[in-house]
Order: structure tokens, then C-alpha cells, then sequence
């Protein structure tokens, strides 16, 4: 078959989120959002952008990035773990997803054939191994979305890469430092020559409870990928990072990187300087308040619809598990109440590999009102 035959064979499907998101209605309300679309960057940010621009904001930087926020990076993750890291550790990205990326491309460069990625998952967990040629596989959660250790135990060889996600998307659960723990003493035995890829893109999105250290305290294998576009509401400044412990491999992923994006764009690695700083602390507890306050009106009308959900302490989202009203797919209801004049949007759980959940986004300033379309619309679905 020729080029051309091939591609006129091929289908390119819209993601599911993308594809209920592009049906909103204009009166529509959206619970779909994956990032804090709707609240307020913090002024730095803009200020850092708006010096930065005439001060070498548009000229290239080192291949890794920016050498003061390559070692902001490090001294904000030795804080977490006590190692000593420096900006030879660090890789800024286009984003957390080129940080994905490039880290599963250099390491099956290396010979890595396995990815394991949890049970119910972001997307792009599976599909960049697969775009590699690499193995995927799942491994199971427990109805609380704690990792069963056990199942994983089983599964697991010594060359693996494993994808950990907390706080997660979509389930909202953090794994506490117990569970971190007894993961990291199962991994030290098993994991021995593979490493964990830990993204921790929601950690400063923890607004119940204690935010457990980056899982790199726990676990010395870890390549931490992180960025500012869920914490600093500033998804579209693409800026992310990957940081390890590991100086050589560190220099294998920016050479990976240099080849598909030569650098990070340099005006938005100084604005991104502030959030790493930690400057941006206030604006990001501004943030958790509305989220906590959002969550527990949430958890309110899904309590009094007796929709069972595991109750969420950080990143934005709920997920609740929809099976006893909708049946085991969700995604025709989902469809449906997007494309409806004063509708709602939520995603469909297949997105993240679990097609009875729903899941809904509480970066909304308007969730009273996008909750009480949803029991509407929830209530008539069941009626017809
Ligand atoms: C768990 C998770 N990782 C990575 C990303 C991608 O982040 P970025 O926008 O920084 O590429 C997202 C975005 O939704 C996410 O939810």
C-alpha cells in the first residue's frame, strides 16, 4: 500500500474530551474543563511575561532551557527529597505532555518495551507508548483508586516504566504518604533496572489534607514531570519540566527534546520563573478555597442523588461512578447534555479508560448552576 492509500485509510478520532467539549451549546455551562480556565492569573506572572519580552524573551535558550529556571526547578524539588539536585537535573519542556513524551521516546531508545499506567488513566499514558511501538499495560486500582499492590506485584518486571499519576486526573484521589511508602518498598524489590515516571502536574492542588512529598522522596528511580499549567492557570504558557536525579539521563532527554522542539519558548520560562519561586503561593491557596468549596457542593448533590464517588482531596475533578443510573457507557448521556440549549458539558470516563464514570471538572465558577442542569438532565435521561 502506498503513502497516500495509507493515509486516506487512517482515521484521526477526536479525543473523547475534546470531541464532547467542541459540542457545547452557546448556553451551555461547562464542567469539562481540564485546567482553571475561568480564575485569576496571578499579576506576576503577567509582569515576568510583559519584562521579558524586550530582555531576551525572544531569543533561544539552551536546548535544556532556561539556566535560572532549570535551577529553580532543582531547588524547589531538593526541598522535596533532600537530594542535592542541580540544573544538570533538569529539563524544561513544552508543557507536562513533551515532558511525557520525550522521557517514554529516550527511554525506549534505551530498551524499554513495558509501559505500565494505572487502571483508569489521563489519555495520553496509553497512546504515546503505543505511538512508540511499546507494550501497554494496566495496572488495577481498588474502589477507593488506591493502587492494588497486590494485582501490581504480579505484573511488574524489573525493566518497566511505570506512570504515576497523584493527585490524578481524572479521579481527584492523592495517595497519602502510607500508600507512598508501602508503593515505593514493593518497587525498591521488583523495579530494579526501570524507573517510575511520576506526574505530579496537580501536587500544588492539594486542598484537604496534608500534600504528600513528590514520589521521589520515596522511591530513588523517579523522573518527576511537573509544570505550571494547572497550578498558575496558565495551561497555554506551555511550561513544564523534567527533573531526575540521574544527570546523564537528564542529558538524554534534553538531546531526545532538542530534536522535536529545540527549545521551550523563552518569554514563558520567565514567566514561569514566579511560580517556581514559590511567589505565586497566595494566588494558588485562592485557588484551593474555591476548589474545596466547589468539591463539597458537588459531593452535596451527588450525596442526595445517591451516586457513590470516592471522595476527591486535590487536582479538579470528581469521578463519580455512574453505573447504577446510566448503565455501563456514559458517553451518549454525556453528548447529549452538551449539545442541548442550557446544557451542561461532563466527560465521559471512557477518556480515561472506565466508560461508567463521569467525570466532572470543579474549576467552574458557575457550579451550582452546571450541578443543578446536571440532576436535570440526569432526571429526564432516566425518565426517557
Ligand atoms: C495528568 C495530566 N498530565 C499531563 C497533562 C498535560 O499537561 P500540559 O498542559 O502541561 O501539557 C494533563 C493535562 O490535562 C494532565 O491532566
Amino acid at each position: 500500500m502506498s503513502i497516500d492509500e495509507r493515509l486516506a485509510n487512517s482515521q484521526f478520532p477526536l479525543p473523547a474530551i475534546r470531541e464532547v467539549n467542541l459540542l457545547k451549546h452557546a448556553s451551555g455551562i461547562s464542567l469539562g474543563l481540564g485546567e482553571l480556565k475561568d480564575f485569576p492569573v496571578d499579576d506576576q506572572i503577567f509582569e515576568a511575561l510583559a519584562t521579558n519580552w524586550k530582555n531576551g524573551g525572544t531569543s533561544y535558550t539552551q536546548n535544556a532551557g532556561l539556566p535560572q529556571l532549570r535551577q529553580a526547578v532543582a531547588d524547589l524539588q531538593s526541598k522535596e527529597d533532600g537530594f542535592a539536585y542541580t540544573l544538570e537535573h533538569v529539563v524544561i519542556t513544552i508543557g507536562v505532555q513533551n515532558a511525557i513524551y520525550t522521557t517514554i521516546k529516550t527511554l525506549c531508545n534505551l530498551g524499554a518495551k513495558r509501559v505500565l499506567i494505572p487502571q483508569i488513566h489521563f489519555g495520553i499514558y496509553k497512546k504515546i507508548p503505543l505511538e512508540f511501538g511499546m507494550e501497554v499495560v494496566t495496572y488495577p486500582l481498588n474502589d477507593d483508586f488506591s493502587i492494588d499492590l497486590g494485582q501490581l506485584s504480579q505484573l511488574i518486571n524489573a525493566d518497566d516504566i511505570l506512570l504515576l499519576n497523584s493527585p490524578s486526573n481524572p479521579t481527584g484521589r492523592v495517595l497519602t504518604e502510607t500508600e507512598l511508602v508501602d508503593l515505593a518498598s514493593l518497587l525498591n524489590q521488583t523495579l530494579t533496572d526501570g524507573y517510575v515516571i511520576s506526574d505530579e502536574i496537580y501536587g500544588r492542588l492539594v486542598y484537604d489534607g496534608i500534600r504528600p512529598r513528590s514520589f521521589s522522596a520515596f522511591f530513588k528511580r523517579t523522573i518527576v514531570v511537573d509544570g505550571i499549567s494547572k497550578s498558575a492557570a496558565a495551561a497555554g504558557l506551555r511550561v513544564g519540566w523534567v527533573i531526575t536525579s540521574n544527570s546523564v539521563l537528564a542529558k538524554a532527554i534534553t538531546s531526545a527534546n532538542a530534536s522535536i522542539i529545540s527549545t521551550p519558548p523563552t518569554a514563558n520560562q520567565f514567566a514561569a520563573l514566579p511560580v517556581v519561586l514559590g511567589q505565586t503561593q497566595n494566588t494558588i491557596d485562592g485557588y484551593n478555597a474555591l476548589l474545596k468549596a466547589n468539591r463539597d457542593n458537588v459531593m452535596g448533590v451527588l450525596e442526595r442523588l445517591n451516586i457513590p464517588f470516592v471522595k476527591p482531596c486535590g487536582s479538579f475533578y470528581i469521578f463519580p461512578q455512574m453505573q447504577g443510573i446510566l448503565g455501563g457507557e456514559t458517553k451518549s448521556f454525556c453528548l447529549d447534555t452538551a449539545k442541548r440549549e442550557n446544557g451542561v458539558v461532563v466527560i465521559p470516563g471512557v477518556a480515561f479508560g472506565a466508560s461508567s464514570y463521569i467525570r466532572i471538572s470543579l474549576a467552574s465558577l458557575h457550579i451550582e448552576e452546571g450541578m443543578r442542569r446536571f440532576e436535570q438532565m440526569l432526571l429526564s435521561y432516566k425518565r426517557e
